[in-house]
């Protein structure tokens, strides 16, 4: 642990940070003049994540760290709520959360402009070969201009772009398409294939897979969603389309995305997010067409200072007796 008040330890008024946030959220924190035991900059380890639950009124915690019901009994009924640092709420059992009647709070809305920025980033790289031509320079090979060389999709020439999970996050990438010209398709739960909206024409789910020439997942991981894109929806694909996956790792069956590269039954793909985050499946490093990053989509420096300030005043509110900011309440809510 960074700091730990020993003093505050079994008091129900104190608020457990599980890893150090922001210097502004860390700012932010000192003015909510409440106790707290604070973690360090790494992830915490089970037996660090148990001492700081334990006695706390309220913990805030980053995706990194897993609730189930055994750390929530070890935390003690005290225990008020719990503030994720993240839209994405698949860390906690929710379940066992509600049977112990702790509030789970998470961060929607903030991060959806960072995030779609970030996705349409990886859409960029990945269709216009960016990380692969920084790779060709840097690997000192020669290189000559070519009307070959490095060719990829013209996404503002007419290109579709398949929104999987049509919520805050994918409707602003949807917005970024629209910028490039591209046509738009989306699945929602709350729309009907075939209505229109903002331009944004719902389908079903296999339509989108066989008419989209970039699919972009925006759902949250559920068991629903749980490889929701696996073998048979690869297949489905066009052979010259990308999957784009920012949202969660689940969502996507890494093995099958895997052999669809090697296979060539996709072009390529970018991921954000990985089912066993922060492991990284070492055949994902050598599959043609596909660039990586670090799940960093809502690593925008406003936005990383607004989630953890949003998640410490959920906190705070409770700790208060005041109702929470953004409780997570609504089944499918996420990402
Ligand atoms: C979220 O908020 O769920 C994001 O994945 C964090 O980067």
């Amino acid at each position: 642990m960074g700091s730990m008040d020993n003093r505050a330890a079994e008091s129900p008024d104190v608020l457990y940070v599980s890893r150090m946030l922001t210097d502004r959220a860390m700012g932010h924190l000192r003015s909510l003049g409440v106790g707290s035991r604070v973690g360090s900059a790494a992830p915490p380890t089970r037996a660090e994540l148990e001492a700081g639950f334990v006695g706390v009124g309220a913990a805030v915690i980053t995706l990194t760290e897993r609730v189930d019901a055994a750390l929530l009994a070890i935390a003690g009924p005290q225990l008020k709520v719990i503030a994720n640092v993240a839209v994405g709420f698949d860390n906690i059992d929710i379940d066992a959360a509600r049977a112990a009647g702790v509030i789970v709070t998470n961060t929607p809305g903030v991060l959806d402009r960072a995030t779609a920025d970030h996705t349409f980033a990886l859409i960029l790289d990945a269709t216009r070969r960016i990380t692969e031509g920084d790779r060709l320079i840097r690997g000192r090979q020669p290189w000559v201009w070519g009307p070959r060389m490095l060719v990829g999709l013209d996404l503002s020439a007419g290109a579709t772009l398949g929104v999987l999970g049509y919520g805050r996050i994918g409707q602003a990438v949807a917005k970024r398409a629209k910028a490039f010209d591209m046509n738009v398709i989306a699945t929602s739960r709350h729309c009907r294939p075939g209505e229109e909206e903002n331009s944004v024409t719902f389908v079903e789910h296999a339509a989108l897979l066989a008419q989209s020439d970039v699919v972009t997942v925006h759902t949250p991981l559920t068991p629903q969603t749980h490889h929701l894109i696996d073998a048979a929806a690869l297949r489905a694909m066009k052979p010259s389309a990308y999957l784009i996956n920012t949202a969660r790792g689940g969502v996507v069956d890494e093995t099958a995305l895997i052999a669809a590269l090697q296979a060539g039954e996709i072009r390529g793909a970018a991921l954000d997010v990985f089912e066993g985050e922060p492991h990284i499946n070492p055949d994902l490093l050598d599959a043609p067409g596909l660039v990586l990053t670090p799940h960093t989509a809502s690593a925008g420096e406003a936005t990383r200072d607004t989630m953890g300030i949003l998640a410490l005043d959920n906190a705070a509110a409770v700790l208060a007796g005041r109702p929470p900011l953004t409780p997570v309440d609504l089944p499918g809510q996420g990402v």
